[in-house]
């Protein structure tokens, strides 16, 4: 893997470009935190999960410092579907975008309205001509969702798969119909009719986790960890894994780990039950691969009355993590900046839409999926603990001091100078 970097607009987003060679293996399962609200509304014909509308949900603002790393540019070139011209006034034409689960709380309260934003911003209509599906952690229903928004006239997919295997199948579906597909977050493998890939240096998540916990854990000698992964169908989980594991191995005992089938937070907690009563209690950290799956383990060793709780990881920067590194339940969470990689998969989609291509620039790099390299960007994910939160995601904007800080919270913010 190779990795360039781009530009750093930004203290805490600098955009990495990569080439990764050989992507991932899908191992086994996963899922994450609580779910946000998501509001029926008819954008689409009856699928087998429903067709959850637009309507932003109380997302944290974000004051944005984040700022779009890549100048995203038009550049006049080929048709490839429909409509408009270069002012951004849509005419017509529809715009698909899949997610994959709601039980992690950044699909619906940031990826899905900071894109409607960015669209509305260029010119489309997003009430009429938008339609999102979530697939609630159902590969099945997500491929029913895909043929669904195909037939109801998308000239643009946009899908965060499920399954990254399975959804090669969707984006063949997708060319068949000479419809691009835009791969975001996670990786669709297996297929040539992926036009582009964004997403974040993923193997370098696993490895901050990593690094972070070695250092929570420096002075313990051979210490206990347990692994609790994401989902095996999700080619993130397997490169934060593989990340993780560059860095852990051999330098810490991995007495347990797991795959989380759907990255359900429940079934974390499970796992880590499970491990808790194998080790008699005895962890002395535990890898989980996002805040949601934390969270599930912390939940495990409460009820299992380990005192004091061993250093966790996560990632997604999720509110409730935040709250809970604060009062040192979690140790860190990753912080990916989505307000870039949402605004830049919209602004991808929009130029796709109007039959451009995309301006070079803004691709970055390659990734191999098992059948192509796809043009990709790569955004900078960046470590949070208690001593960086307001130097991160505060300052960055992700999250208001006033979000973080209710009354329960209010002393440990006073003490990590979060205001
Ligand atoms: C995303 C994470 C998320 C996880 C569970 C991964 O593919 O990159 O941000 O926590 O899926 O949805």
């Amino acid at each position: 893997m190779l990795l360039k970097r781009v530009s750093s607009a930004l203290s805490l987003v600098t955009v990495g470009a990569i080439l990764l060679t050989a992507c991932g293996t899908d191992a086994p399962t996963a899922t994450a935190v609580p779910a946000a609200p998501a509001t029926t509304a008819p954008t689409m014909a009856a699928t087998a999960a429903p067709p959850v509308v637009a309507t932003d949900p109380a997302v944290p603002t974000m004051t944005a410092t984040t700022a779009p790393v890549m100048a995203a540019t038009i550049a006049p070139t080929t048709a490839a579907t429909s409509t408009t011209g270069t002012t951004g006034a849509m005419t017509g034409g529809k715009i698909a975008i899949l997610l994959p689960e709601t039980k992690t709380a950044r699909y619906e309260s940031q990826d899905l309205p900071l894109f409607k934003a960015k669209l509305t911003a260029l010119g489309f209509d997003v009430e009429k001509n938008l339609i999102y599906s979530n697939a609630n952690q159902d590969a099945s229903a997500q491929q029913q969702q895909a043929e669904a928004a195909l037939t109801n006239g998308a000239k643009v997919l946009v899908l965060d798969p499920v399954d990254s295997a399975a959804a090669g199948a969707i984006a063949d579906a997708a060319k068949a119909k000479g419809v691009p597909v835009i791969s975001y977050d996670r990786l669709i493998k297996g297929s040539d009719a992926v036009s582009y890939y964004i997403s974040f240096d993923n193997e370098q998540v696993g490895k901050l986790q990593g690094q972070s916990l070695l250092d929570a854990l420096k002075g313990k000698t051979n210490p206990t960890v347990v692994m609790i992964n994401g989902s095996p169908t999700d080619n993130n989980a397997t490169l934060f894994k593989k990340g993780a594991h560059s860095v852990l191995d051999g330098k810490v005992n991995i007495a347990k780990e797991y795959d989380t089938p759907d990255w359900s937070p429940d079934k974390a907690q499970g796992e880590m039950q499970q491990a808790l009563t194998a080790l008699g209690n005895k962890v002395d950290g535990v890898l989980a691969a996002n805040d949601g799956t934390g969270g599930g383990a912390i939940a495990a060793m409460k009820a299992a009355g380990v005192t004091p709780l061993p250093p966790v990881t996560g990632q997604d920067a999720e509110l409730a993590a935040i709250q809970r590194i604060l009062v040192g339940e979690q140790y860190m969470t990753i912080y990916k900046a989505i307000k870039p990689e949402a605004e830049q998969a919209a602004q991808l989609a929009f130029t796709l839409l109007g039959g451009k291509t995309p301006d070079a620039g803004m691709v970055s790099s390659k990734v191999a999926n098992g059948k192509i390299d796809v043009p990709s960007i790569l955004l900078n994910p960046v470590a949070v603990t208690k001593a960086t939160v307001a130097s991160t995601v505060v300052k960055d904007g992700f999250w208001k001091a006033s979000d973080i800080c209710t009354s329960e919270y209010a002393k440990a913010c006073t003490d990590a100078g979060v205001k």
